[in-house]
């Protein structure tokens, strides 16, 4: 006895890759289409003794699929089966089934439940040419109102999905950044929480200047990674107790341009990889390490340099105690125009006095002072 041969009509290859193996390890002949449109055409070709079929496709939807099935002579009598997402309901079911399938069932099943629906379809299916189910007068108005009712809220619970997942993925990303960010402090346990304290600032310091929120977390997470270079600066000058010399601020400064080969193989959608390249550069073009000047200078990066003075400055190190909040701002202000962006300045200088920021809580570490 030939196989039973089953036309599989889905757009996700993953879901057509496990009808397939399911139905073949059973035994079965399967063929495929990506939409319904393509699977009309196959099965007109070449009929299948039963189609398993998904209802969002593009071309052609399911809903659709089955109208234009049921509606031909040469197709109609052959077992049609919806197979569709978990989040379909009851009304779903209903409308299809009113279409003239024979089945609604919802993913996932159990190989051997689809199995079994497979089988008793084909044992009973309904003899060729003859028209399976007694048609109402179809009002055709009335299933094209219920039929666009019934794709938009399955849109809907499919845009939920995907928004979930969206969220998922932005929650992975932020904390495989922090934990990147915990990784180069753990080397340098005297400015534990600077990437963190700075991430703050730099965020409120964009939200203060205006820019929209997805902007202020492009620069909350170039703040969480920015000294990332670090990392390939040796651990003892990092905490030398002292102040560097010209040699030893020179293996310091390659900690930018390191911090950018780092991050510029990951696909952020904000340039983090050069605004951390640029956040020891100076308005003037005293900084480093390309002595970029001016509007040559990302504002983010600019953004990203205040909160990185003002941060470094209040806080102590393993060379300086913290000079205090208040010493912190003067220097900002004072070197407005000249290190630091103006606006940036001024948003920062504001977000403290106006809006009564503090910095969250320095983490106490062992502090040298002299
Ligand atoms: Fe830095």
């Amino acid at each position: 006895m030939t196989p039973a041969r089953i036309l599989i009509a889905d757009d996700d290859p993953a879901g057509r890759y496990l009808l397939v193996s399911t139905l073949t390890s059973a035994g079965y002949e399967t063929y495929t289409a990506e939409d319904g449109a393509q699977a009309l055409a196959v099965a007109r070709g070449e009929a299948p003794d039963l189609i398993i079929t998904d209802i969002l496709m593009p071309q052609m939807d399911g809903y659709q699929l089955c109208r234009e099935w049921e509606a031909d002579p040469s197709l109609a009598h052959i077992p049609f089966i919806f197979y569709t997402a978990n989040y379909a309901d009851e009304e779903d079911e209903r409308f299809a089934l009113s279409l003239g399938a024979d089945r609604f069932l919802r993913k996932p099943l159990e190989p051997g439940a689809l199995l079994a629906e497979v089988k008793t379809l084909l044992e009973n299916h309904r003899p060729s040419g003859v028209l399976p189910k007694p048609t109402k007068p179809a009002d055709e108005a009335r299933v094209l109102r219920e039929y666009n009712a019934r794709l938009v809220s399955k849109l809907e619970r499919q845009l939920e999905e995907v928004q979930q997942a969206n969220d998922q993925l932005v929650e992975m990303m932020n904390g495989t950044v922090r934990a990147v960010a915990k990784l180069t402090e753990a080397r340098d346990p005297y400015t534990s929480g600077h990437q963190e304290r700075v991430a703050d600032l730099a965020a409120a310091i964009a939200r203060r200047m205006g820019h929209d929120h997805l902007y202020c977390e492009g620069i909350r997470t170039a703040g969480l990674v920015h000294d990332i270079g670090k990392i390939a600066v040796p651990a003892e000058i990092l905490a030398m107790p002292r102040r560097l010399t010209t040699e030893e601020f020179a293996l310091i400064k390659v900690h930018p341009g390191v911090g950018h080969d780092v991050l510029s193989g990951i696909r952020f959608p904000w340039p983090v990889a050069e605004w951390v390249l640029q956040h020891h550069e100076r308005i003037d073009g005293s900084g480093y390490p390309a002595g970029l000047e001016g509007d040559e200078i990302d504002v983010g990066a600019r953004i990203l340099a205040v909160a990185d003075v003002v941060e470094a400055m209040s806080s102590h190190r393993p060379y300086k105690t913290g000079a205090g909040i208040d010493a912190a701002l003067e220097e900002i202000e004072q070197n407005a125009g000249r290190f630091y962006d103006v606006g940036v300045a001024a948003a920062c200088i504001a977000l403290f006095r106006e809006d009564a920021y503090s910095i969250p809580a320095a983490n106490s570490g062992a502090v040298y002072s002299r």
